[in-house]
């Protein structure tokens, strides 16, 4: 059926944290013909034998001819360009251009839920799902949900674990479960879902390769580094309530930040999602959680 159906592949954002995983991705299963979407001024590199085309995103027409025979758009738009509404244009633009099937930036916990979807940095996403959803006869959306990247948000202190200096941030005791997903696991979940159209159409796919508890992570990494840790505690309601203070004023990087722990370390079920996994149906192979706290402080020791 990919064969078929859904050979013409274009990834946007493809050197990106995210994209450039996804690229490799795509370019080792010989089923795709992959093409890469960058911006005019972009200092983005990809490798020398990938076809590139280059848009101005102000520029519609050039989006149209870039769009022009594709039958997947998978976006892994980031940065500013969340918010100045890419992911809007291109579908858009893809609707013009008879795209089968669009994958829009999402790969976060559930922007679904009502706790997330009120942050006011979720607006872009929720309005590319909605016209989506509403055009989902002409053009199959796929929404993927994979919580925080597991590995990513470990090693850069992303999830409040400082590996270097043995210290992490608990929210709420660091009781409550969340569903993350290591990056390679994200790039097969991709991979497969392009293979099983029937499976991913429409709908919104979850995935994780594990959910835990704060607790349960400090426990293995206090194994792994053979020391006990230093611990902070934070509750996510303060950290809800000063990411609003700060994204309001101006510091919106902190801002996101603080309300993302809110949301991950909250409990509230915007990242927890174990109960409606697609790991096993779409052939994802398991990944223990103990081996991911294990690479990463051995990727930390190797980095001092
Ligand atoms: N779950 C998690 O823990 C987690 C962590 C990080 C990110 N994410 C999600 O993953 C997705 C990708 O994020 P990322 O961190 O990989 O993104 P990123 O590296 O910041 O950016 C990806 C690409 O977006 C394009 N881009 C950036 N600014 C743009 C602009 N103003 N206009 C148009 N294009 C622009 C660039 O492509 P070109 O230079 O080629 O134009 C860039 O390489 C997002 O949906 C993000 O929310 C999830």
């Amino acid at each position: 059926m990919t064969r078929d159906t859904y050979r013409n592949v274009l990834l946007v954002g493809g050197a990106g944290d995210l994209g450039k995983h996804i690229l490799s991705g795509l370019l080792e299963d010989s089923s795709f013909n992959v093409t890469v979407l960058s911006r005019v001024n972009s200092n983005s590199v990809f490798p020398s034998d990938v076809k590139v085309l280059k848009v101005d995103y102000s520029n519609k027409n050039s989006i149209l001819e870039s769009l022009t025979g594709q039958d997947v758009v998978i976006s892994a738009v980031g940065g500013e360009g969340l918010s100045e509404n890419i992911d809007m244009i291109l579908v858009e633009c893809a609707l013009q251009a008879d795209v089968k099937w669009f994958i829009p930036s999402q790969f976060v916990s559930d922007i679904s839920h009502p706790f997330y979807s009120s942050l006011p940095f979720t607006t872009s996403k929720i309005k590319t799902m909605e016209l989506l959803k509403e055009n989902e006869s002409k053009m199959a959306y796929t929404f993927i949900t994979t919580g925080t990247f597991l590995d990513w948000g470990l090693e850069n202190g992303f999830l409040g674990f400082d590996i270097r200096n043995r210290t992490v941030t608990l929210y709420d005791h660091g009781e409550n479960f969340f569903s993350a997903t290591t990056l390679s696991s994200v790039v097969k979940a991709v991979v497969a879902i392009l293979h099983h159209p029937q499976l991913a159409q429409n709908k919104r796919i979850y995935i994780a390769d594990a959910t835990m508890t704060q607790n349960e992570i400090l426990q293995l990494f206090e194994k792994y580094t053979n020391t006990k840790w230093t611990i902070k505690h934070m509750s996510t309601d303060d950290s809800f309530k000063q990411g609003a203070e700060n994204y309001a004023n101006g510091d919106k990087r902190k801002g996101i930040h603080q309300y993302l722990m809110s949301v991950i370390y909250n409990g509230k079920g915007a990242s927890r999602f174990d109960d409606k996994l697609s790991n096993e149906v779409l052939g994802l192979p398991s990944i223990q959680p103990e081996e991911i706290i294990k690479e990463a402080v051995q990727r930390c020791k190797s980095l001092q």
